[in-house]
């Protein structure tokens, strides 16, 4: 498993008119693709729920015009700023809201919306994020210990770093890091923290790099990446938002509405692949039972049984976008027994 932000590919080619990478020091992942699985029409109205430096957000106004509208939801009240400079013309078309997405229903519903054309989800932080060494995000650039996107959320990491027992961060370091080296590293925050309190990205890289032991040092990603990931999910309660905003943008969507969902590892894409995958049957009784009692009906079809992945092009332009996948899913009517299976 490996930790990437939604870095860069060139969709200046694919999506013309889209995300200037240039202008906002971040490109979209699997743009492209995405765009052409939800197929964004003139008068559609799409969610996207993770705003970011904007990239999609762009290629759906580009697209829904005349007549249509993007809502977009962040929890960085950064990103929100900048994309009030950035779509300064497209007020018309264009709503921003700060928040969780996992209130994207009430979020539209203040809006005077019900149903949508579609949704996105292009899950953890952007670029601008990660390079921002006051947000504490990134362990290749010192900075306060922090990893919130909402700098108002109730906890930092350096909270949890020293404040946490021992058995819990070693807890979480081996779940949500999925790191074998957790209860060393865990020993060592304690270790440190006894002589002075850890507050600093560097000091954290710091701790994982002497606790890990080199000839275990993974091959393509920092030996401290798992650590960081682990804090960050925790931090931004990143795996709850996911399930309740996966659920969430399946109401919200019409039939026949499309949801696209980005996720850059293992822990989001388990989530995402069973949810869609659950939406997707119409029955969930166990298989040695002969009647259906659980009166479950799917309510999506599965546009791709996997995950799409970027192609030779993407990686090229952005190998960091290589952990990167794509689910994309359509809403089924509401018709009961007879909706359509997935294939
Ligand atoms: C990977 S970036 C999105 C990039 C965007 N697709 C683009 O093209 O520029 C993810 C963004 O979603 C935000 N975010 C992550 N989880 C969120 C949540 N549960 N609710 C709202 N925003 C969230 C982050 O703050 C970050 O700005």
């Amino acid at each position: 498993m490996s930790f990437v932000a939604c870095m860069d590919v060139d969709s200046s080619s694919a999506t013309p008119g889209g995300p200037t990478p240039e202008a906002t020091g971040h490109r979209p992942v699997l743009l492209h693709p995405l765009i052409q699985s939800l197929q964004p029409r003139p008068g559609q109205t799409f969610v996207d729920g993770t705003l970011g430096a904007g990239g999609y957000v762009a290629a759906f106004l580009e697209r829904v015009r005349p007549g249509g509208r993007v809502l977009a939801i962040d929890r960085d009240p950064a990103a929100l700023a900048a994309a009030r400079e950035r779509f300064a013309d497209d007020r018309d078309a264009l709503i921003l809201v700060r928040g969780d997405f996992a209130a994207m229903e009430a979020a539209a519903a203040a809006h005077g919306i019900t149903s949508v054309d579609g949704v996105t989800l292009d899950l953890g932080i952007s670029s601008v994020q990660l390079d921002d060494p006051s947000r504490g995000f990134s362990f290749r650039v010192d900075g306060p210990l922090d990893m919130r996107m909402d700098p108002h959320g109730d906890r930092s990491a350096e909270w949890i770093v020293n404040e946490w027992t021992e058995a819990d961060l070693a807890a979480l370091v081996r779940v949500y890091g999925e790191e074998r080296f957790a209860r060393p590293i865990a020993a060592a925050i304690v270790r440190s923290r006894a002589t002075s309190p850890v507050v600093t990205t560097a000091q954290l890289r710091e701790i994982v790099e002497r606790t890990i032991p080199r000839r275990f040092w993974p091959k393509r990603i920092h030996p401290a990446t798992r650590t960081f990931q682990a804090l960050r999910i925790e931090v931004n309660h990143e795996l709850e938002s996911l399930t309740s905003g996966l659920q969430a943008a399946i109401r919200i969507l019409r039939p026949g509405g499309r949801l696209g969902v980005v996720s850059f590892h293992s822990l989001e894409d388990t989530i995402v692949k069973n949810t869609l995958h659950v939406a997707a049957q119409n029955c969930l009784c166990p298989p040695q039972q002969t009647h259906c009692t659980c009166a479950h009906r799917a309510s999506l079809l599965l546009l791709s049984r996997k995950a799409i992945k970027p192609d030779a092009g993407e990686l090229a332009v952005n190998p960091r976008s290589r952990s990167a996948r794509l689910r994309v899913a359509e809403k089924l009517d509401d018709a009961g027994p007879d909706v359509r299976r997935s294939p």
